[in-house]
């Protein structure tokens, strides 16, 4: 067997133990050849790629990034203005490939399908920060990314405590509330804004205000896809030629404008940036991302192709590409941890949220 890995979208902890996982379950199972595809698709339609030994994919589990570099630019069915599939498609029978290992978010899935529907045989390993990819309840780096926001949090406390402000922290998660949510929580915010449900700055001052009453200090976690009632998210810029072509950011700075006007104390706003990204697998991570990875070269064994390894009720299994392509997946009202935090009195921004949940 001659199998390909490519690593597509931005990067997250744990790609490089999935990686390890798949080429060593076909290594030493099914004896096969490892072709690493360099820098996502960019490698397909670049041709750079190379061969991984054994030794390429040993000690490398607890290291952030890829070792194969990755693109959240290139997409082969617009590529420069051009549809590059079938140069992409002849490249890929020129290697004598017999499938693909995609490790990806909603966008490398999303291409994925699209390849696989011109003959590419693939196999998809959900990874992302955002948590957001359909039909699985988990992506590793995300536990590992909420982490690093919870601590993120502790520290923030501390300091606006000191100095009794309102802390704004801004989290990735493009147009999901999973990592705001989650460190939220973990963190004891006070307000947690998230995309899912468009915010009244009145419900936040009126949450602010409340607070003060008990403690003066306030936190604040907010998505960067969070977006008022009747309002847009804050765009930090937009890139042609890309499967993701809006790059969200800002909404804190915007917020602690509308807060200051508001509110009576000092306001402060931090957006955590790639440092969620960046860094170390947590240790459950680690274990997810093997265990992903491991699953995804048995498939490739069976010859289980065009089908992607989920997360379903805590077990593995697979669905098809089709079902995760083109879509993503938010918070629901009827999540546990957004209906704790509403128990607890966390603010979301939005009056009476919690009735409408039906906790
Ligand atoms: O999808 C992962 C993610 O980190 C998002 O949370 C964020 O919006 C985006 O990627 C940032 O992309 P870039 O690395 O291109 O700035």
């Amino acid at each position: 067997m001659r199998i390909g890995i490519l690593t597509g979208g931005g990067d997250c902890q744990g790609l490089n133990a999935a990686i390890r996982a798949v080429a060593k379950s076909l290594m030493l199972n099914n004896n096969a050849e490892i072709i690493g595809i360099e820098d996502g698709f960019d490698g397909l339609l670049k041709r750079h790629v190379r061969q991984l030994s054994y030794a390429d994919c040993s000690g490398i589990l607890p290291l952030g990034g890829t070792i194969l570099g990755t693109s959240n630019k290139a997409n082969p069915f617009d590529y420069q203005g051009r549809d590059c599939s079938a140069d992409v498609m002849s490249y890929y029978h020129e290697l004598g490939l017999d499938a693909v290992v995609m490790i990806g978010g909603d966008g490398t899935m999303s291409i994925a399908y699209e390849l696989s529907k011109l003959g590419m045989n693939i196999v998809g390993v959900p990874k992302t920060i955002d948590n957001d990819l359909m039909c699985t309840e988990r992506t590793f780096g995300f536990q590992t990314a909420v982490s690093i926001v919870t601590e993120a949090i502790d520290r923030l406390r501390t300091t606006g405590h000191s100095h009794k402000r309102i802390m704004i922290l801004e989290t990735m998660g493009r147009y999901a509330g999973w990592i705001a949510l989650h460190a939220g929580v973990a963190g004891g915010a006070d307000v947690i804004l998230i995309p899912e449900f468009p915010y009244d700055l009145d419900e936040i001052v009126k949450a602010c205000e409340l607070r003060a009453s008990e403690q003066h200090y306030s936190i604040i976690v907010v998505a960067e896809g969070a977006k008022p009632k009747n309002g847009a998210m804050a765009v930090q810029e937009t890139i042609s030629d890309s499967p993701d072509p809006i790059r969200l950011g800002g909404i804190s700075d915007v917020l602690k404008g509308q807060l200051e006007t508001r509110l009576k104390g000092e306001v402060r706003a931090t957006a955590l940036g790639h440092i969620q990204r960046g860094g170390s697998p947590t240790a459950n991570d680690r274990i997810f991302a093997t265990n992903v990875g491991a699953f995804a070269a048995k498939l490739v064994a069976e010859k289980l192709y065009g089908r992607v390894v989920v997360q379903q009720k805590n077990q593995l299994t697979s669905v098809l590409l089709e079902q995760v392509a083109n879509q993503t997946r938010g918070v629901a009202k009827d999540n546990i941890t957004l209906q704790s935090a509403l128990c607890l009195g966390i603010s979301f921004g939005v009056e009476n949220l919690k009735a409408t949940t039906g906790f």
